[in-house]
């Protein structure tokens, strides 16, 4: 099995935290996100640690609430050290209510409306991760009018390649996201954040993309980070504190994909960022990431229950599922690929080839193609495993279809955190 949180029972069912997914989907019905909550706070743990032993014990990381955002979440991540970033007053607005403190929020957008801009100042927000000088400009004056000086990071782009998804790919020069160094306009960027009275300038942004394997952009990313601290202290007299260098590592959605040793990562851009300080005669008081994925991707589980099973004679047999590209819409934009089980046959051999689609009247709506599972009938629980980042954040009512409902598990015991959508909820805005 991809995890091992998941494992088969006597019955010959998949079960997920000692929990029979049969169960789970007759309890709390189908489609249904299950959440292995002791994995959440294990993988925030690993970067909790090793954070504070590579990076230092101000550094700390980020959950990427992008990744996964409801009110859920935020206790379980703060409970365990982590501070937050938010994107857009929607992602604060949960947070808040969840009670996370708004001074470990960072508030990413690359374009944050005046209102937007507004909400986070006065919610008390502690960092901006500001993208361009427009956006400088609304914060000064917003902080100006409220009488305090706001913290900001400003986000750059270091024009490097992670050789990843072009769509989740956010590190080049041409991005929509941040200010390039390359190109000289980072210089211009920092010049006007210093005239900024109303505004700290603590550090720099970046992130490098998704979904990455490889070392080397990141090492590279904190080289050239560090680097161009050096030059505008010499030029214009900020001693940058804090580097953001983002989120990004990969995770296994399936046996092809490699493990990464996170601990072992984060030592080894810690290495390249030491060295660097080093040639460079620089030192930052605090590293923050913002991994999203990597905390909630593995701990995620779909469940489906089978509708049709078609054979097209002479091109293939297509498996339907009771959701789809509404709760996951990652094939359908990225041809994202994922592990499927037949978790009402999860000891039979996965010898029957098929497409898995969703219920949506779109011939885009898939969960994986060409896969073996072993052959369903109507009824059977399918499950999707690595469905815990971008799935519930990303999940739509094309076709006014639900969002469904989601439990997490702590310690073999389930729990409902989201309420299945009823038709109604979908026509609440309705006049
Ligand atoms: C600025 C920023 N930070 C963090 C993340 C989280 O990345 P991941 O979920 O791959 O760790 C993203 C993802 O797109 C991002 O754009």
């Amino acid at each position: 099995m991809l995890y091992n949180d998941l494992s088969v029972n006597g019955k010959g069912h998949l079960a997920i935290c000692g929990c029979d997914a049969e169960d789970l989907a007759a309890e709390f019905g189908t489609p249904l996100y299950v959440l292995d909550e002791d994995m959440i706070r294990e993988k925030c743990r690993t970067y909790v640690d090793a954070m504070h032993e590579y990076f230092g014990p101000a550094s700390a990381p980020l959950f990427a609430s992008k990744s996964l955002c409801f009110k859920g979440i935020y206790p379980v991540v703060e409970s365990e050290g982590m501070c937050v970033d938010v994107v857009s007053p929607g992602e604060i607005f949960t947070a808040l209510a969840a009670g996370f403190p708004a001074e470990k929020m960072f508030f990413h957008g690359t374009n944050k409306t005046d209102e937007d801009i507004a909400y986070g100042v006065d919610s008390g927000i502690g960092y901006f991760v500001v993208d361009n000088q427009n956006e400088l400009a609304v914060l000064d004056r917003t902080a100006a009018d409220r009488g305090i000086r706001q913290k900001v990071l400003l986000r750059l782009t270091c024009g490097l390649d992670p050789h990843t998804l072009e769509a989740i790919n956010t590190g080049r020069v041409d991005s929509q996201f941040g200010v390039p160094i390359d190109t000289g306009q980072a210089d211009d960027f920092v010049q006007a954040a210093l005239a900024c009275e109303n505004i700290e300038v603590a550090g720099f942004h970046s992130h490098v993309g998704s979904q990455i394997f490889e070392s080397d952009s990141f090492n590279r990313q904190v080289e050239i980070l560090t680097e161009y601290a050096a030059k505008v202290k010499e030029a214009y007299g900020l001693a940058v504190k804090v580097l953001n260098i983002g989120g990004g590592f990969g995770v296994r959605y399936t046996e092809k994909d490699p493990v990464i040793d996170i601990p072992a990562r984060i030592k080894e851009v810690s290495e390249h960022l030491n060295a660097a300080c080093e040639k460079h005669g620089v030192s930052f008081e605090a590293i923050f990431m913002e991994p999203g994925r990597s905390i909630v991707a593995d701990a995620g589980t779909t469940l489906y229950r089978t509708g049709g099973v078609k054979e097209i004679k002479g091109y293939r047999n297509y498996v339907t599922v009771d959701g789809g590209m509404t709760d996951n819409p990652r094939f359908a934009l990225y041809k994202s690929e994922y592990t499927v089980l037949n978790a009402s046959r999860a000891d039979a051999p996965a010898d029957y080839e098929c497409t898995v689609a969703g219920r949506c009247c779109e011939s885009g709506d898939r969960i994986a193609e060409n896969i073996s599972i072993a052959k369903p009938e109507r009824g059977d629980v399918i499950a999707v495993l690595t469905t815990g980042a971008y799935n519930y954040a990303m999940a739509s009512n094309y076709n006014r279809v639900p969002k469904p409902a989601m439990i997490m598990i702590k310690e073999g015991t389930p729990r409902l955190v989201i309420r299945r959508e009823s038709y109604a909820d979908m026509m609440k805005n309705e006049l």
